[in-house]
């Protein structure tokens, strides 16, 4: 079973320190130490997660802790100002690794952008931005720029800095941009989401003599710790019985379900009309995610390009994630009106979208043609993102799709 981190290509560490965070600081040896502010930062999250388990009796579900922790207005890993994404932050992702990934994004797209009536690309999930600049400037350089560029971002904090990514870096392009809370009504057009669903908070579920349990948080002694309820959610018993009939799973088996992104997916199928959507995103279809030797699930945490599986280190100062199980995501998409048009992986999807050629058509000096062919390694290798990363395309009505797809279509998997 793979184990690699899809964020940092290295296979998860266990972090130095323990859970406490008091305790974390004076041991954190050879992990990066975060500073004062920080710290309190930190300490403010935990607190009002704290008081919210008080208020929910003592125990909130792993999904719920997730979300406040990801999530918390000013507080969240998402919603607060840390720098997250990139070199100075936790992780990388495909955007932020080279401007020739929105160039292969940008151009699959292009076929649609010419012939749809009405020209709209709404992106899910912005991050800092980048990928929105950057399809802009190829766009445009292309002479064809949508009508509307909407970004639906929950964190008003990212939403300052997609803001300031425009300002300094593309002023002219900053009026293309239109920042939303909610869906448009009857939206038509192209939704992208990049690195969005591996994003949602998730259920985590552990089976043991034969019975399955849904893994709570409570907070004892200045520290949260994990517990275990009988599963009473139904729609988790649903989703399990489904993965069960399909291949049963041992016991002591610990992993995630994701009924976020399916219920995504089922809100978007109902506000858009011919459509297509782009969902890029590590991931498994449900065969390979719910494996039986899969027996610790796929729940990682990023701290500064550190990658482990504790969810209680530096809440708010660290990302939580879990891969996404394409399966679940094409059955929500057909229950939502969708057909599935293409299912491969991200780096079949840019060689396909003439990767290797953008690569070479620039004038570049030798220093940074080598800098981008490592580039291109990290975003192509299969040891790299190269694999574990997938592309699929959701359809609604068009006739016209994005390129990307006949270099290998993997739809039997799901
Ligand atoms: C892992 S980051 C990816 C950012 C960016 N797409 C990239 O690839 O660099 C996840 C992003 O999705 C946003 N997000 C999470 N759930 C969301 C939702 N339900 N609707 C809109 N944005 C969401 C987060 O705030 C964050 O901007």
């Amino acid at each position: 079973m793979n184990t690699a981190d899809p964020k940092t290509g290295r296979n998860a560490t266990q972090p130095p320190f323990p859970r406490r965070l008091r305790q974390s600081q004076s041991q954190a040896s050879d992990w990066p130490e975060s500073d004062a502010v920080a710290q309190q930062h930190s300490l403010s999250l935990i607190e009002a997660i704290r008081e919210q388990i008080a208020a929910a009796g003592g125990a909130l579900s792993f999904h719920d802790y997730m979300q406040a922790a990801l999530y918390t207005p000013g507080l969240g890993y998402y919603a607060a100002g840390s720098s997250k994404f990139g070199a100075a932050g936790d992780f990388v992702t495909a955007p932020e690794i080279s401007p020739l990934f929105a160039w292969c994004l940008a151009d699959a797209v292009l076929p649609l952008l010419k012939t749809l009536p009405q020209q709209s690309v709404l992106e899910a999930g912005a991050g800092s931005g980048i990928l929105a600049a950057r399809l802009l400037q190829r766009w445009q350089e292309q002479e064809c720029l949508p009508q509307h560029y909407y970004i639906l971002e929950l964190s008003a904090d990212l939403r300052e800095r997609q803001r300031r990514q425009f300002e300094i870096h593309c002023p002219s392009l900053l009026p293309n941009v239109q920042w939303l809370d909610a869906w448009p009504e009857d939206f038509e057009g192209i939704v992208l989401a990049n690195e969005l669903l591996d994003a949602m908070p998730v259920h985590r579920v552990h089976k043991r003599e034969g019975r399955w349990y849904e893994q709570t948080v409570g907070f004892e002694q200045d520290a949260f710790i994990t517990q275990e309820q009988p599963l009473s959610d139904t729609l988790l018993q649903q989703q399990l019985a489904q993965i069960e009939a399909e291949q049963p799973l041992p016991d002591d088996y610990l992993t995630e379900i994701n009924l976020n992104a399916g219920q995504w997916i089922r809100t978007l199928g109902e506000n858009i009309h011919q459509s297509v959507v782009l969902l890029l995103d590590y991931g498994y279809p449900r065969s390979e995610y719910y494996h039986p030797q899969r027996q610790r699930g796929t729940l990682m945490c990023h701290y500064r390009h550190r990658a482990h599986d504790d969810p209680f280190v530096y809440p708010g100062l660290q990302d939580i994630t879990a891969h996404v199980d394409f399966t679940d995501i094409a059955d929500n998409a057909l229950a939502a009106g969708f057909g599935v048009a293409g299912y491969t992986t991200q780096a079949h999807f840019l060689l396909d979208n003439g990767l290797l050629q953008k690569l070479e058509q620039q004038s570049l000096d030798e220093a940074e043609y080598q800098r981008q062919v490592s580039q291109v390694r990290q975003l192509t290798l299969p040891q790299e993102m190269g694999e574990i990363f997938k592309v699929m395309l959701l359809n609604k009505g068009c006739q016209v799709l994005p390129t990307g797809f006949s270099g290998r279509d993997l739809r039997h998997q799901l």
